[in-house]
């Protein structure tokens, strides 16, 4: 069994629906860990050994939260620039997360559409991610496409969030369970692209 660490990241969780839903269809499942980043550093004062244990500790890493000028919240950043050092993220003698998945989850306000090359956007949440590729390859970490919710602008139906949140549990359990292809999973466009592709049967 894979332990899996959510670092979850939204400033307003109180105005949240979609990351809130999600969040709330992992929460307290065997195996995964809830690291709320703003409600532990509300001053930013991130404890790095405590997130660097953290992350040791589990095997697959991933970062939750609303996508934000294409981007990440401020704190996950912070996140990024503080925990991530050298000799022990990457380099020579940095190998602390070998061979652990790592992996955004992302609501987005554009609909899908708009996040093609010909759409408003002009680039793809894949594409959007490539810091984060970039940064899996640099820490020998297996980088997978991210788990992405688009078109909350419109106005999403409850059912439908409810329904995300049912798919985002679903895979949480396969990756704990081992019932992923990984080498597929990394084909993908979007992890959740297609479920029944990805997760096979349960
Ligand atoms: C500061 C800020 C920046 C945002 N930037 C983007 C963006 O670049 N692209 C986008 O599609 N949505 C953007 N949004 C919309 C959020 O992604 C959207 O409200 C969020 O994913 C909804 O999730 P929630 O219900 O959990 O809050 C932005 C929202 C805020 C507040």
């Amino acid at each position: 069994m894979k332990k899996i660490l959510i670092n979850f990241a939204h400033p307003a969780k109180s105005r949240s629906s979609v990351n809130k839903t999600l969040r709330k269809a992992v929460e307290g499942l065997e195996g995964v860990t809830l690291n709320d980043l703003y409600q532990a550093y509300p001053d930013f004062m991130i404890d790095i050994e405590r997130e660097k244990q953290l992350s040791e500790e589990h095997d697959v890493i991933i970062f939750q939260y609303p996508l934000y000028w294409y981007s990440t919240p401020s704190i996950v950043k912070e996140w990024f620039d503080l925990v991530l050092e050298h000799d022990w993220a990457y380099g020579s003698k940095g190998n602390a997360l070998k061979g652990k998945l790592f992996f955004q989850v992302i609501s987005a306000g554009g609909d899908g559409a708009s996040y093609q090359k010909e759409g408003f956007n002009e680039f793809s949440l894949k594409e959007l991610s490539a810091p984060f590729r970039a940064t899996a390859k640099l820490c020998k970490l297996v980088w997978l496409p991210p788990f992405a919710i688009t078109g909350v602008h419109s106005g999403l139906p409850t059912a439908e969030i409810l329904r995300h949140g049912e798919s985002y549990r679903r895979t949480i359990i396969a990756l704990r369970d081992e019932r992923v292809d990984i080498e597929q999973a990394k084909l993908l466009e979007l992890l959740n692209a297609d479920l029944n592709q990805l997760i096979g049967s349960e």
